[in-house]
């Protein structure tokens, strides 16, 4: 057990991240009084103003004895990103109670006292402040205590992203497009989406649903811009080839495809696709697909609940290729139950004949309400250490076969303290992930369980707008999930 007792601030939430990275189970609790903290670990810390200068003082105990003390005289003293107070006293409590962490436990924390799960929003603030790159990393390095490899990683990708997302424009938007189906529920995967064998009578239904919404989109932007088009899920793949062309069809007569500069379905498992389903998509233009194998490897695939096999994995590969489709991206996710170094290894070997254009490699991330949370101590969960060499396998992969970081973000309860990385051959980037990403666009989202975000550049604001995760309620609401987003749209 944890206890944490705070003085003079009451930062709990992001304390509480922060203490979570380096015990990833352990249960942490706050305490008022200061009498309530029994055994095991305390963390104290106090904000303190003398003579008109603020600093904090961490102290650590383990079982009543002291381990850990550092004062921070002054906050004045951080150096960050358009540093309000708030965000400098932020900064200047979790350095220390970082730096106490870091001297009491064997976790590594390669993220330093960043909790957030969009770490490249930082480098592009400091790129929009005219900050220059050794400072950029100084800043990073110094006072959020990122890792240098992490550091020089995140202003490499915020620099190439810069094309994509400058000059800002609050005209211009991206569509997501939510089709909320799987053939099974994967152990680790807490997505809002219905299993098709039990929702299939509400596939037509919803399509007209997801059809009707799409159409109000367009009234609401008819005088803004498109630019990218993302449709996602669950398995889009998942439903009927008919109903997924309405689909792609209905968003041409409403944006033209023509003013569309990119469009990307998440067909996901080859369990859900065929020859049929791929001639569709590229008969109706779709340029990009991502056919995902998480792993290479038989045994894993049953363990994780997907039903399908590496070799279907190849097999609609290199359908897809033949068919014509350019790009095809591949998820990964590393950590997975029962895999090591060699299992990657593996996974890898096979990826290399097949050479994607777009690799994203995630770290598995323990949702809560997945089933995995549930089950896993029937798992062996392999250590930070084992972790850190399958990633830099995927790494070393990447980089040779000429797949670069173009987006990078991170989760919670995500293993190891690590990250997700999308990779990509030059100029095969998908911008639709770097838009959703950096939060520099509006996204408007239709169906069930999509979120809209509507950027306002002038504050450098999202104003998220979330549709219902349920399927019933998203069909019988639709019209209250169109009038959310008006509402926010006029504000
Ligand atoms: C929304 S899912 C949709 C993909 C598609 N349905 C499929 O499964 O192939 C997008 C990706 O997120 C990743 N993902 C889902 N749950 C995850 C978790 N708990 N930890 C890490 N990655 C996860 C998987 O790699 C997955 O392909
Ligand atoms: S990972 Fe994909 S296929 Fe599996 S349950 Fe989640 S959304 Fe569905």
């Amino acid at each position: 057990m944890i206890y944490i007792y705070l003085e003079g601030h009451n930062f709990r939430y992001e304390i509480y991240e922060l203490v979570k990275v380096f015990s990833f189970d352990e249960e942490i609790i706050f305490v008022d009084n200061i009498d309530d903290y029994k055994e095991g670990i305390l963390i104290k810390n106090r904000v303190y103003d003398s003579n008109g200068q603020v600093g904090t003082i961490t102290q650590i105990y383990e079982n009543d004895k002291l381990v850990y003390e550092s004062i921070r005289h002054s906050i004045e003293d951080i150096k960050i990103d358009r540093g309000d107070y708030d965000k400098k006293l932020r900064v200047c409590i979790k350095q220390g109670i970082y730096e106490g962490l870091t001297k009491i436990s064997r976790v590594e924390a390669p993220w330093g006292i960043l909790t957030g799960i969009r770490p490249v929003k930082i480098v592009h603030n400091l790129i929009d402040d005219e900050v220059d790159d050794d400072s950029i990393l100084n800043i990073l390095i110094e006072e959020y205590k990122l890792y240098q490899e992490k550091a020089e990683l995140i202003l490499n990708i915020g620099k190439k992203q810069r094309k994509y997302l400058y000059p800002l424009d609050e005209n211009r938007f991206s569509l997501y497009v939510a089709i909320p189906f799987c053939p099974t529920r994967c152990i680790y995967c807490s997505f809002p989406s219905c299993n098709i064998n039990r929702y299939g009578h509400l596939v037509d239904k919803y399509t007209d649903h997801l059809i009707y919404e799409i159409g109000k989109i367009a009234e609401l932007m008819d005088t803004k811009t498109i630019s990218t088009v993302y449709i996602g899920g669950g398995t889009p793949t998942a439903i009927s080839s008919d109903n997924l062309e309405r689909i792609i069809r209905s968003i041409y007569s409403n944006f033209g495809r023509n003013n569309i500069k990119e469009i990307t379905v998440e067909a996901g498992r080859p369990d859900t696709m065929d020859y049929e389903m791929l001639e569709m998509l590229y008969a109706n233009g779709i340029e990009r697909i991502s056919i995902n194998p998480q792993t290479m490897n038989d045994k894993t695939l049953k363990i994780i609940g997907r039903k399908h096999t590496s070799q279907d994995i190849i097999d609609v590969y290199f359908q897809a290729k033949e068919i014509g489709f350019d790009i095809i991206n591949m998820d990964l996710i590393i950590g997975l139950p029962s895999e090591g170094v060699g299992e990657v290894r593996e996974t890898l070997a096979k990826l290399e004949e097949l050479d994607p254009e777009n690799l994203t490699v995630h770290t598995l991330s323990v949702k809560r309400g997945s089933k995995f949370r549930d089950t896993m101590e029937k798992y062996q969960i392999e250590s930070q250490e084992v972790i850190e060499k399958m990633l830099d396998e995927t790494r070393m992969f990447a980089k040779k076969m000429n797949l670069e970081p173009y987006y990078l973000y991170r989760q919670k309860q995500i293993m190891g303290n690590f990250e997700n990385i999308g990779y990509s051959k030059l100029g095969k980037e998908c911008i639709y992930n770097i838009i959703m990403m950096e939060e520099k666009e509006t996204v408007m989202a239709a169906g069930m369980g999509a979120v809209s975000k509507i950027f306002f550049p002038k504050e450098n604001r999202i104003e998220r707008v979330p549709n219902v995760k349920s399927i019933e309620e998203y069909l019988g609401r639709i019209d209250e999930m169109i009038e959310r987003k008006a509402k926010v749209l006029t504000l």
